[in-house]
């Protein structure tokens, strides 16, 4: 099997980067991750990809007079590894129109709600905020505009009365680690792809049963 060139940008934790190169070990899994690019020189996700075998490069933008300036050393040094499909795994920085248009369909992001609601920072505060009794976690093609593009996968976790931000943060994050390599999955296998600004391709998908939040069985 010919695995598809990935890669992943980052600037902190890693966690997300860590499930993908998890997915990656198995025999049967249609990417490699071929390259880990940091824009923070501290970010701990580069010693997860460290400790995972896998080519890590910073590219700090500080370094850098401007935006475009810093994409296109991003874009240079993806393809100097021969990189086919990006994926930003907490990557905290905007990319210029020039670059996106470069990756266009080929350039994934995860972002912790159930888009297109909750753009932005900050989403599990104004979950709770809101009141919304289901969030989740979504991966996407990314487009100009932020945390907006065709819908790859999407994964719903419930609200539950007493959680505080970090704890629903914590569980919206064990659903992105499922989701990303799912999602990385049907892209890479080219299972699914981009029609008309939807994800497509899947033809025979099981139904599910409805995740009610809070459960029917509540006693209040
Ligand atoms: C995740 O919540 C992801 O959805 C968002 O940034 C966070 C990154 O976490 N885009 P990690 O660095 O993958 O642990």
């Amino acid at each position: 099997m010919t695995k598809k060139r990935v890669g992943v940008l980052i600037s902190g934790r890693g966690s997300n980067l860590g499930a993908l190169i998890d997915a990656c070990r198995s025999p049967d899994y249609p990417a490699k991750i071929v390259l880990v690019i940091s824009n923070v020189p501290s970010a701990q996700g580069l010693l997860r990809a460290e400790a995972g075998l896998v080519p890590t490069r910073t590219i700090n933008h500080k370094d850098f007079l401007s935006r475009e300036a810093f994409d296109e050393a991003l874009d240079a040094t993806l393809n100097e590894a021969g990189v086919e499909l990006l994926c930003n795994a907490g990557f905290m920085r905007l990319h210029t129109e020039s670059f996106v248009q470069r990756w266009w369909n080929r350039h994934l992001n995860i972002h912790p709600s159930l888009l297109p609601a909750f753009k932005g920072m900050h989403t599990h505060e104004r979950v709770l905020e809101e009141g919304v009794k289901i969030t989740g976690c979504t991966v996407h093609f990314v487009r100009p505009e932020m945390d907006s593009g065709p819908i790859v996968a999407q994964a719903a976790v419930p609200v539950l009365p007493n959680d505080t931000r970090d704890d629903l943060a914590a569980r919206v994050l064990e659903a992105e680690h499922q989701l990303y390599p799912h999602a990385l999955e049907l892209v890479a296998s080219g299972e699914v792809r981009v029609e008309g600004e939807r994800v497509v391709g899947l033809t025979q998908v099981r139904e599910q049963k409805p995740l009610i939040s809070p459960p029917r069985n509540e006693v209040f």
